[in-house]
């Protein structure tokens, strides 16, 4: 405890030296949130991103975060606690094999999930994230829809749409892992529990859930819920700030293994370290990020 009050005193000193922001995923460990200037869902910290005026962003979350943060706020300095923080899911679609599928389908249009790195979001047409996904796939004007990469969110949007969509085959490690079985045995013990999922859940669980959606949505569902039991099936992150909004209401984590270890890596050591030595730094070539930029804009112009 003495040694994390050092370490916020240390990096709020840092943090107006270098007139920094700290913006913070809900999934990164509670010591890094309770430092936070801004803590949200994919959505969210895009949108903080593009609108800050500090000159460094702290960007506290996976690659692809602090990547389009750099590619929506180009003439600032992007840094991250610790460039081994990726996505799995983000790394199972290419360039390489985008273009193949694209060339099958000139008719469609590329939507890509946020998460995805920013070569491939040059590929895309449209972003978006798991809380305007659906609306998104509306705002198109295409009946054929090239989908990547998670086919968990895919299937999901696509139970709303009557377009035609071609789901790549990607998955998040964390949410797909999660079960029928993980959620019936806990639905037994909780019969008055409320089931909420993230859309990256697979089709069978998302089908159990009394609500589903992105982050910022599972917090705003059980805050305004006069509910007091909710079996979570996202990321034990929110945990956190789901205990903070409503200390009188319980929830009870749908699996032990719902925990991203990328989102962890990140820890506040690393991120006094990263504003001390104003490293490691985002860098996305010109020619991607103008392009990738065309793709998030779009993406922010749909309301989540
Ligand atoms: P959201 O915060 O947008 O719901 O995304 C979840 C996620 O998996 C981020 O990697
Ligand atoms: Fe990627 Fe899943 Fe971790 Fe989100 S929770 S960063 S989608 S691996």
């Amino acid at each position: 405890a003495q040694r994390n009050a050092e370490l916020r005193e240390r990096l709020m000193q840092l943090k107006k030296e270098r007139n920094a922001i700290i913006l913070a995923h809900f999934y990164q460990r509670p010591e890094i949130q309770e430092v936070a200037d801004y803590i949200g869902d994919s959505f969210g910290l895009a949108q903080k991103a593009k609108e800050t005026d500090a000159d460094v962003i702290l960007f506290c979350g996976v690659h692809f975060m602090g990547e389009s943060a750099k590619i929506l706020n180009p003439q600032k300095t992007v840094i991250i606690p610790d460039e081994r923080a990726g996505c799995p899911m983000a790394d199972m679609v290419n360039v390489e094999g985008l273009r193949k599928l694209k060339a099958q389908h000139p008719n469609a249009k590329v939507v890509a999930y946020i998460n995805t790195s920013a070569d491939v979001k040059a590929e895309t047409y449209i972003c978006c994230t798991s809380s305007n996904a659906k609306r998104v796939i509306e705002s198109i004007d295409s009946d054929e829809i090239i989908w990547v990469p998670d086919k968990n969110l895919g299937h999901y949007v696509s139970q709303f749409t009557d377009k035609k969509m071609i789901i790549w085959e990607g998955y998040c490690n964390t949410h797909d892992q999660l079960s029928v079985q993980d959620i019936m045995s806990l639905k037994a013990q909780h019969p008055n529990a409320l089931v909420v999922v993230h859309p990256e859940c697979r089709p069978e669980v998302v089908a159990l859930a009394d609500y589903v959606g992105s982050t910022t949505g599972i917090l705003k569902y059980c805050r305004e819920s006069s509910h007091k039991e909710f079996i979570i099936g996202t990321e034990d992150g929110t945990r956190y700030m789901l205990e903070k909004d409503s200390p009188d209401k319980t929830f009870i984590f749908a699996s032990k293994y719902l925990v991203c270890p990328n989102m962890k890596v990140n820890n506040l050591k690393k991120c006094v370290e990263a504003l001390e030595n104003m490293k490691p730094e985002i860098y996305v070539p010109e020619d991607i990020a103008d392009k990738a930029r065309a793709s998030l804009e779009r993406m922010l112009a749909v309301a989540p």
